[in-house]
């Protein structure tokens, strides 16, 4: 049984993950300010510091006697990251550096693993796709240049410090507990919970862009495997299906699941908003020795049943 960290552990993702990591007998602590997560996501057996992430003394303490980290908690919003510039860099970057400068000693004198949520924003607008993790790395949001970051200072951290880690490039997650009622959620689930209330649903552009749906559950089984694959040469991998999905093809899929004749508005693009994200999936199904993805469909059931 290990002492695990969670950062950001009550949000949509990590809450997933602690359940797992409860499941199978782990110890969980959990690190998160409760700002875009809640209580009542907090895992059954975890217990909760209710503490921000771009404290260092914080974070420091919250570390103390851990066998490994999780560090999830960030502005997971590419729009909320372009509007608060320099308040998102401190909580998606700074604090970042702060958990691996902590997982340097967290009190009998050895590093510990840490595992962190990087993203496919850091790929800005690929050349081809599917894109593999060798694919050049050119953000074109706050969000993914500050995502960036976390990998290139957690190679430091493997090289200068010692410290082992692994970078988890998520693409699109959805699944139940994302936060259908903010602006700021993931597109899945604000769509999902607009056309099952017969409610019409507003696409920024024409709705052609694609990206790359992956079902929590699959994230889930991402994270467990990376732990025990932490490594001072601070590997990065894509956690994403290797299917693209258009968003009109979304809302189709989403109509045609809940039973219902989708009415969509169109607005303006987003700034610094992506064409087309999909990833490749193979070095992260041979490394990590991942299943087959969760299709789209299914995943959708999941979320419909839980709304
Ligand atoms: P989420 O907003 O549901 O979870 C983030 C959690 O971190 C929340 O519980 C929140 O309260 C907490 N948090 C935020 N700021 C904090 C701070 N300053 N101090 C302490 N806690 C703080 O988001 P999520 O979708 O679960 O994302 C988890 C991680 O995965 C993030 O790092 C995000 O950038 C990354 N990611 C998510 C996606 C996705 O599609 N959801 C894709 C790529 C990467
Ligand atoms: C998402 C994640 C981000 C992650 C990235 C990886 C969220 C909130 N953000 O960003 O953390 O790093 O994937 O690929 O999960 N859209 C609409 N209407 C809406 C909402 C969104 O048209 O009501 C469009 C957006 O303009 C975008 C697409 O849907 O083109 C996806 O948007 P969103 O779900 O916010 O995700 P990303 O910006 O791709």
């Amino acid at each position: 049984m290990a002492l695990l960290l969670v950062t950001g552990g009550c949000g949509f993702i990590g809450s997933h993950l602690c359940a797992a990591l409860v499941a199978r007998g782990d110890q969980v602590r959990v690190l998160d300010d409760l700002s875009t997560g809640s209580r009542a996501n907090l895992a059954r057996g975890a217990t909760l510091i209710v503490g921000k992430v771009e404290d260092p003394a914080t974070v420091q303490a919250a570390m103390q006697g851990v066998d490994g980290v999780y560090h999830l908690a960030a502005i997971a919003s590419v729009a909320r990251c372009t509007e608060a510039w320099q308040e998102t860099h401190r909580i998606n970057l700074s604090a970042t550096i702060s958990v691996l400068d902590a997982a340097r000693d967290v009190g009998h004198g050895l590093a510990v693993p840490v595992v962190y949520a990087s993203s496919a924003a850091i790929y800005g607008v690929p050349d081809i796709c599917p894109l593999d993790e060798d694919a050049p790395a050119r953000p074109l949001s706050a969000y993914g240049a500050d995502k960036l970051g976390c990998e290139l200072h957690a190679r430091v951290a493997g090289v200068v410090h010692g410290v082992p880690s692994v970078g988890l490039r998520f693409f699109n997650v959805y699944g139940p507990r994302q936060d259908p009622r903010s602006p700021y959620s993931g597109v899945i689930s604000i769509f999902c919970e607009r056309l099952a209330r017969n409610q019409p649903v507003f696409v920024h552009g024409d709705g052609r862009q694609t990206r790359d749906f992956v079902f929590v559950a699959d994230v889930v089984a991402a994270l467990l495997a990376a732990l025990p694959a932490a490594s001072t040469d601070a590997p990065v991998f894509n956690v994403c299906t290797g299917q693209p999905t258009s968003l009109l093809e979304l809302i189709d899929t989403i109509g045609r699941v809940c039973g219902t004749a989708p009415q969509v508005e169109h607005q303006a693009p987003r700034l610094g908003d992506i064409r087309h994200s999909v990833g490749s999936v193979l070095r992260a199904r041979q490394a990590l020795r991942l299943r087959p993805p969760i299709a789209l469909q299914d995943g959708l059931s999941a979320v419909i049943g839980w709304l």
